[in-house]
C-alpha cells in the first residue's frame, strides 16, 4: 500500500454498506431495512426516494450512526464502525457527520452564530477559534450579515440555512439530510437546494432523503427504498439528456 495514512483514508468510500439491515425487535419484529450493499464515494450527490414507511430514515439514521445496524458490516471512511465502543461512535459521528432535519432544531432564543458555535461544544477547538470558524459557516450559506438575529426572526429558508451551517461548521466528511425541504414553501426550498448543490460542487458528500421528484432530478444517483429493500440507480444519464 502507498500514500500517507491520511491519502489512503481520503480515498476510502465515505459510505461502505455490507449487507447491512435492520430488524426492530418488536414483538412484533419489523424488518425496516432489508440487508443491502451500498458504496458512496467521496464528493457523491445521492437522493434517497420511497414510499412513506419504506425505511429512509431508517437508512440514513443508520448511516448517521444513530441506529445500530443488526447484520452486516458499516465501514465509515474506512472505519469499522462495528468494532467502536459507544463513546468511539458518538465521536466519529461528531467528526464526520453534519445533520440536517425537516425541522430545524434551533434553539429560538440564541443567535444564529450562538445556534452554530453550539456545534462546536465538544470540539475541543478554543472558544475564539469556535466564534471565527461559525462565523464563517454562516457566511458559506450567505447568512453572514445575520449573525445576531435570533432564529424566529428569520425566514423558513433562512433557518434552514443555519441548520445546514451548523451541519457544516465540524467540517464533517458527510452530510445527512432527512427532508430538508419538507416544511419550506417552493422559494425557499429552491434556495436550500441550490445550496446544497454548492455545496457539493465544493466537493461535499451529500445524502438527501426527499419526496420531491424536482430534488430526485438533481442527485447524481437515486437510492430507492420500497418495503426495506433498497435499490441504486445512475441518473447520469437523465443528467446529460437534460
Ligand atoms: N423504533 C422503531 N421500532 C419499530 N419500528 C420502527 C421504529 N422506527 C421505525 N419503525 C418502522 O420501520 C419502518 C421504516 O420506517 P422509516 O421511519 O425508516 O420510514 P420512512 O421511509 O422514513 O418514512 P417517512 O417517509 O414517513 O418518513 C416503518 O414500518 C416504521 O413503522
Ligand atoms: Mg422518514
Amino acid at each position: 500500500m502507498t500514500g500517507t495514512v491520511a491519502e489512503r483514508a481520503a480515498a476510502d468510500p465515505v459510505i461502505e454498506f455490507r449487507g447491512i439491515g435492520l430488524t426492530y425487535p418488536g414483538p412484533p419484529p419489523v424488518a425496516a431495512l432489508r440487508p443491502c450493499d451500498l458504496t458512496v464515494e467521496r464528493g457523491e450527490f445521492v437522493a434517497v426516494v420511497g414510499p412513506s414507511g419504506s425505511g429512509k430514515s431508517t437508512f440514513l439514521n443508520i448511516a448517521g450512526l444513530l441506529d445500530t445496524p443488526t447484520s452486516g458490516m458499516y465501514l465509515l471512511d474506512g472505519v469499522d464502525t462495528g468494532t467502536l465502543r459507544d463513546a468511539d461512535r458518538t465521536a466519529l459521528r461528531g467528526l464526520r457527520i453534519g445533520f440536517v432535519f425537516q425541522t430545524f432544531h434551533l434553539l429560538p432564543q440564541r443567535s444564529t452564530l450562538e445556534n452554530v458555535k453550539l456545534a462546536l461544544v465538544y470540539s475541543g477547538f478554543p472558544r475564539r477559534e469556535r466564534t471565527a470558524r461559525a462565523r464563517e459557516a454562516l457566511e458559506q450559506v450567505g447568512l453572514g450579515h445575520r449573525i445576531e438575529a435570533l432564529p424566529t426572526r428569520l425566514s423558513g429558508g433562512e433557518r434552514q440555512r443555519v441548520a445546514i451551517a451548523r451541519a457544516l461548521v465540524t467540517q464533517p466528511s458527510l452530510l445527512l439530510c432527512d427532508e430538508p425541504t419538507g416544511n419550506l414553501d417552493t422559494a425557499n426550498a429552491d434556495s436550500v437546494l441550490a445550496l446544497l448543490e454548492e455545496l457539493h460542487a465544493d466537493g461535499m458528500t451529500v445524502l438527501v432523503i426527499t419526496h420531491d421528484p424536482l430534488v430526485a432530478a438533481r442527485a447524481r444517483r437515486t437510492v430507492t427504498i420500497r418495503d426495506g429493500v433498497l435499490s441504486v440507480s445512475d441518473t447520469e444519464m437523465s443528467e446529460v439528456a437534460r
